[in-house]
């Protein structure tokens, strides 16, 4: 296995890097985040603001980290000392350190969705009430059991390498994910609740848009970086593997294509079950997936098939964006640190077990307050502000660099490399500030209304 720069891994082939970056982007953002964002903000309403995310500002983002990573062919930190200049190392490192807190907690949903699988399987969470079921397995020993087994298989894949792990995985995970969801989602339209899980999936109220735009903007800025997988370098990393000259704007395109398809399909499988199996769905929280959905399957014919299948895909996406998340970190240390690609992975998923312990124990227990620290602070703040620098290393010092790698493998562009420059430069640099704003005053209220005293109450 290469560990130096001279044989660094490339990409087998230009789909293998297409399905690891819909790999990356397909997970809980779409399953478990997307479902209670938009459940919490106001239904389609921020539906209507997550596409507008993630089209104007996902996609001119997203083609910022190919540029720095196939130019660069780096690791995050080096890509960003050779792109920029030697200062912006340290952004590189805000990206490594968002691996770390990111991983942690999701590795912990991980677990959570292994455990229902296995529920499903057994019919455990049949028994009694959704709520107090997932008040037991959410933390406490079973969750960090879990956690651990689902970060050894992150590590197990990661260890492997590029094209032997994470290219061959995906291969498998992606298209398995995309049937089992089409299937679920026919099931879900012959349900009785399916017209009125459409309305309120799909017809935005724009009243409310407009009435709470202070919330659902850096809400849907947060939503639009995690489940596009941009702003903490996992797209550079992903492109430094790439070794023709290929269309990145294609392949920007395609990615998020399939990412903004998937979560769509999602909630159309999600919605219908939920509706017609009477949940409320504005139940807000992070447990709002799990406890929705074994009260819905628990009610539904073939529940326990459906329920098997759902949490196995589920947790197929969920290993596929885990293993970018780990790789930003792993690539940093075998370039940077010359150490072997499996000492470096073991090294690093252990670290990011213990950091996701506190978040699996949490004595809070359904309130799950130490895991809104973590995701409140990776998603609205820290995803934002890495995207936020990033764009402005690019758009402002280096122009000259990224026009022409943009255009490598499309000829001339002439103009639309400008526009695509003037638009990450300008509007997207001046919403991301409004949205990263108020995602602090969030933030703030957060530590202030629910955090603070939730230690004091237990230390
Ligand atoms: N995009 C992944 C998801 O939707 C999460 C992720 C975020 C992965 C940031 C890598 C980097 O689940």
């Amino acid at each position: 296995m290469s560990n130096s720069n001279a044989e660094r891994e490339t990409w087998s082939t230009r789909i293998g890097f297409i399905l690891a970056a819909v790999g990356s982007a397909v997970g809980l953002g779409n399953i478990w985040r997307f479902p209670f964002q938009v459940g919490q903000n106001g239904g389609a309403a921020f539906v209507v603001m997550y596409l507008a995310f993630v089209v104007l500002i996902g996609l001119p983002a997203m083609l910022v980290e190919f540029v720095v990573g196939r130019r660069t062919g780096m690791n995050t930190v080096s890509a960003l000392k050779e792109f920029g200049s030697p200062r912006w190392k340290y952004l590189g490192g805000l990206f490594v350190f968002i691996g770390f807190v990111l991983l942690s907690y999701y590795s912990v949903i991980g677990g959570w969705v292994l455990r229902y699988m296995i529920g499903s399987a057994t019919g455990s969470y049949m028994t009694q009430s959704a709520g107090s079921y997932f008040s037991e397995v959410a933390t406490g020993f079973d969750a960090l059991a879990l956690h651990a087994v689902f970060m050894f298989a992150v590590i197990a894949i990661v260890a492997l390498g590029v094209k032997r792990g994470i290219e061959f995985g995906v291969k498998l995970m992606v298209p398995a994910i995309i049937a089992i969801f089409a299937l679920l989602a026919v099931y879900g339209y012959t349900l009785d609740g399916a017209m009125d899980a459409y309305a309120y999936y799909l017809s935005p109220d724009m009243g409310y848009l407009l009435a709470n735009w202070q919330s659902i903007v850096p809400n849907a800025a947060a939503q639009g970086f995690f489940t596009l997988s941009l702003g903490m370098g996992v797209m550079i990393t992903y492109a430094s593997y790439l070794s023709e000259d290929e269309n990145l704007a294609v392949d920007g395109v395609t990615i998020i294509g399939f990412n903004t398809g998937i979560s769509i399909l999602t909630g159309l499988v999600v919605f219908p079950i939920l509706f017609s199996a009477g949940v409320n769905y504005s139940r807000a929280g992070a447990g709002a997936v799990f406890i929705s959905m074994a009260e819905a399957f628990s009610s539904l014919p073939f529940g326990r098939v459906i329920g098997i299948l759902f949490f196995l895909t589920v947790a197929l996406a969920a290993l596929s964006s885990s293993i970018s998340l780990i790789e930003v970190i792993v690539s940093y240390a075998i370039d940077e640190f010359n150490i072997q690609r499996v000492r470096a992975t073991v090294l690093i998923g252990t670290a990011i077990f213990l950091l996701g312990a506190p978040v699996a124990l949490d004595p809070s227990g359904l309130d799950t307050h130490i895991l809104n620290l973590y995701d409140k602070l990776a998603a609205n703040i820290l995803l934002v502000i890495g995207g936020l620098l990033l764009i402005s290393v690019v758009t402002i010092f280096h122009t000259d660099k990224a026009l022409d790698e943009i255009e490598k493998g499309v000829g001339n562009l002439v103009w639309w490399g400008h526009v695509w420059l003037w638009i990450v430069g300008v509007p997207v640099v001046v919403v991301l500030g409004v949205a990263l704003t108020l995602g602090i005053v969030e933030y703030v209220e957060f530590l202030r209304g629910d955090f603070i005293p939730f230690v004091q109450e237990y230390l």
